[in-house]
């Protein structure tokens, strides 16, 4: 069976990080955001079609030189052809049901679960779905009792919401999908699946976790989320009378007498210097936090200095 995942977003909600690596290699907790996807696919899925375009190279030098397990393909897009453009240009590896997915979701839905029940309903696709308060932000899903989708509103105003239940980015479709899907540059949301309503597109519900981790808040919740079920660590760095508050993820860090967490992963390199405070954010690759300085909720990006005394707050630096 194979996957396709959606990876070609030019990741602008993060920004600037994302001016220097596509977001599906933004490092989550322990791995790059698409790695949580693939490491979760059941095993029966022997092949991932990433569907690229925005930095393709830093997609294939990734992949080139990490072994996943499965066979990894990816395929490019010279012009970004939207969700569902970026479907049909992969339809030639899809003769079978298959998984798609955005490239940006963290979630706990049992994906042999949901194929189990899709191919019983035997409808032309279904979508995940996750309740949310404020759906505006997503695409919105309207069903009848029996988890049939009657509606499909993407990112709808809040008064003209069908409902609270999102898409939460995870399909099974036929491959009879792709004869709904016109040539260039088309909207899967907006175009597609309003289409194919009356073809049998179910919902499929699940309990625990989900987030589209392609903003800073919800980055730093999902982060959250993976350190409270057990990615919690401290590897390779040197304490040196610093306070280390509840879970963190930190790795090859020195930490010269500042206080750390809770919430806080760090990668290799790293230095927090004396009288930093860090909670809930992340710091990728040889980021200084230099004296005095206190970081919260933010995200910053390989090699950046914190000035001494700096605040920040809320924010993506690189
Ligand atoms: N290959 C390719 N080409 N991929 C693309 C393109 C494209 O032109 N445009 C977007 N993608 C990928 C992104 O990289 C991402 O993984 C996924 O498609 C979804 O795009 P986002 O930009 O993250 O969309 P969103 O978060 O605003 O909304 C989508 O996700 C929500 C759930 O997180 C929609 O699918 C909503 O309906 C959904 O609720
Ligand atoms: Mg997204």
């Amino acid at each position: 069976m194979k996957a396709v995942i959606l990876a070609g977003g030019m990741g602008t909600r993060l920004r600037p990080i994302t001016y220097a690596m596509p977001k599906p290699l933004v490092p989550l907790v322990s791995k790059p955001m698409v790695m949580h996807i693939i490491d979760s696919l059941p095993n029966e899925v022997d092949t991932v079609v990433l569907a690229v375009s925005y930095m393709k190279e830093k997609l294939e030098e990734y992949f080139s030189s990490h072994d996943c397990g499965r066979k990894i393909v990816l395929v490019n897009e010279d012009q970004p052809l939207g969700t569902g453009g970026a479907l049909k240009n992969v339809s030639s590896y899809l003769d079978d049901t298959f998984f798609a997915f955005n490239g940006d979701v963290l979630c706990s839905l049992d994906l042999n679960d949901m194929l189990k029940v899709h191919r019983a309903r035997g409808g032309i696709g279904s979508i995940a779905l996750w309740d949310v308060e404020d759906p505006t932000a997503f695409g919105v899903v309207g069903t009848t009792g029996d988890d049939r989708i009657t509606v499909f509103q993407e990112k709808p105003k809040r008064e003209e919401a069908a409902s609270n239940s999102i898409n939460a980015g995870v399909y099974i479709f036929e491959p009879e999908i792709f004869s709904h899907i016109g040539s260039g540059v088309v909207s899967l949301e907006r175009e597609v699946f309003p289409k194919v309503l009356e073809k049998g597109l179910y919902a499929q519900r699940f309990s625990g976790y989900w987030v589209d981790c392609g903003t800073r808040d919800n980055y730093v919740k999902a982060q959250r989320i993976l350190l409270e079920r057990g990615s919690a660590l401290v590897q390779g760095c040197t304490i040196d009378s610093s306070v280390i508050k509840g879970q963190n993820r930190l790795i090859g860090t020195q930490l010269e007498g500042c206080t750390v967490g809770p919430y806080v992963t760090t990668f290799p390199g790293c230095r927090i210097m004396k009288g930093a405070v860090v909670s809930n954010s992340m710091l990728m690759d040889n980021v200084v936090i230099e004296e005095g300085a206190v970081v919260k909720d933010s995200l910053i990006g390989p090699g950046y200095v914190v000035k001494r005394g700096e605040k920040v707050e809320s924010n993506i630096l690189a």
